[in-house]
């Protein structure tokens, strides 16, 4: 967008490089929904490898990864349990309940985590008359709580009790890659306690279109079929799919540069007067900040350093507002978000 020099708005901002789109361009291609696309069938085995499952689907989006995944889990009636500020509650338009027939009970719990014991307790009892608890979902990380990484040990304690009651465990890992490399934990063991997982190939790692879902055969070739139902199949998808196989091969390992971005930023809002931000908290790529003790308002926040210095943020709520680093902020783009917020400040 024209007039933004620094765009913090999202890691789903970044455009493809001259090296990407060359991977795109030389992609070999086929009919991707007679799964004869070479690069389509690679990305897939790439990702089934990386997350220790046995096949995987390419699809046109994390969102769609959430409502194949919880079609093929559940039926009309049943009930998902997520963090009540999970993606597939606030932002996919419904999704679940429209197109899959399902509930979703939002669980409370600080940092955009819940525990096992939430799981046991909210599990329905088997009545006729109640919905039919079928599935839990875990988004890591965990976005609005601002990017925090769910522990490998509450990850496996949630899914434990979710398999106890006979749930089907579904992780959301839009930026399942930056919990990796923030936390050491490798891709595979943070997928292992899950039926269905899946990463996003256009945020932190900035390819232009695409995600990829995971899980057992039975589980994917179901999802080939809801895949298809829901419009999702394509043809000559490798070009895209290219992007994500030069993504995961160049641009996994960098998300450290991101968060350590993300802290520095963090560091500097803190310093500033009316902000607060907790610092020694952010784990990821993603910053949440209050302006309230600015007396701005988010909105008037976010049009100052836009207007002003060209700098965007994203507005959260009132006075909460999000910053998500990624690779195409510029390498001196904390200064100048920075700056930006210093301009916007003096009113
Ligand atoms: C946590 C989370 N889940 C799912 C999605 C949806 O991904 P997509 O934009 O690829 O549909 C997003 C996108 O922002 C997200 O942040």
């Amino acid at each position: 967008m024209s007039g933004i020099a620094v765009d913090l708005v999202s890691d789903t901002v970044t455009r493809p490089g001259p090296a990407m789109r060359r991977a795109m361009a030389e992609a070999e291609v086929g009919d991707e929904q007679n799964r004869e696309d070479p690069t389509v069938n690679r990305l897939q085995d790439m990702v089934a490898e990386l997350l220790g499952k046995e096949a995987a689907l390419f699809l046109p989006s994390g969102t769609m990864c959430n409502q194949v995944a919880f079609a093929v889990h559940c039926r009309p009636g049943d009930e998902i349990l997520l963090h009540e500020t999970a993606h597939p509650l606030l932002y996919e338009s419904g999704g679940p309940s429209a197109l899959v027939g399902a509930v979703m009970r939002p669980l409370a719990g600080a940092r955009g985590l819940y525990s096992a014991e939430q799981v046991r307790q909210a599990v329905r009892p088997r009545v006729h008359y109640m919905p039919r608890t079928r599935a839990l979902s875990v988004e890591q990380t965990a976005n609005i709580a601002g990017g925090v990484c769910w522990p490998l040990a509450q990850v496996e304690e949630v899914c434990a009790a979710g398999r106890a009651a006979g749930l089907a465990c579904h992780m959301d890992g839009a930026r399942l890659m930056n919990a990796v490399v923030a936390t050491g934990t490798p891709a595979g063991a943070f997928a292992a306690p899950f039926d269905s997982v899946w990463l996003d190939l256009t945020k932190g790692l900035g390819a232009p279109v695409g995600a990829v879902l995971a899980g057992s055969r039975a589980f994917i070739e179901e999802g080939w079929v809801f895949k298809q139902r829901l419009g999702g199949a394509m043809r000559q998808a490798g070009i895209v799919a290219a992007g994500g196989v030069f993504a995961l091969e160049h641009h996994v390992e960098r998300l450290a540069e991101d968060h350590k971005r993300a802290r520095q930023l963090a560091r500097g809002l803190a310093e500033l007067p009316g902000l607060a931000v907790d610092a020694d908290r952010v784990e990821t790529n993603i910053v949440i900040f209050d302006v309230r003790g600015t007396g701005l308002t988010g909105e008037e926040f976010g049009r100052r350093t836009l207007e002003r210095s060209g700098v965007r943020f994203s507005v959260l709520g009132p006075t909460l507002v999000r910053a998500v680093t990624h690779l195409d902020v510029p390498p001196d783009g904390v200064d100048r978000a920075l700056a930006a917020v210093r301009a916007a400040l003096r009113g």
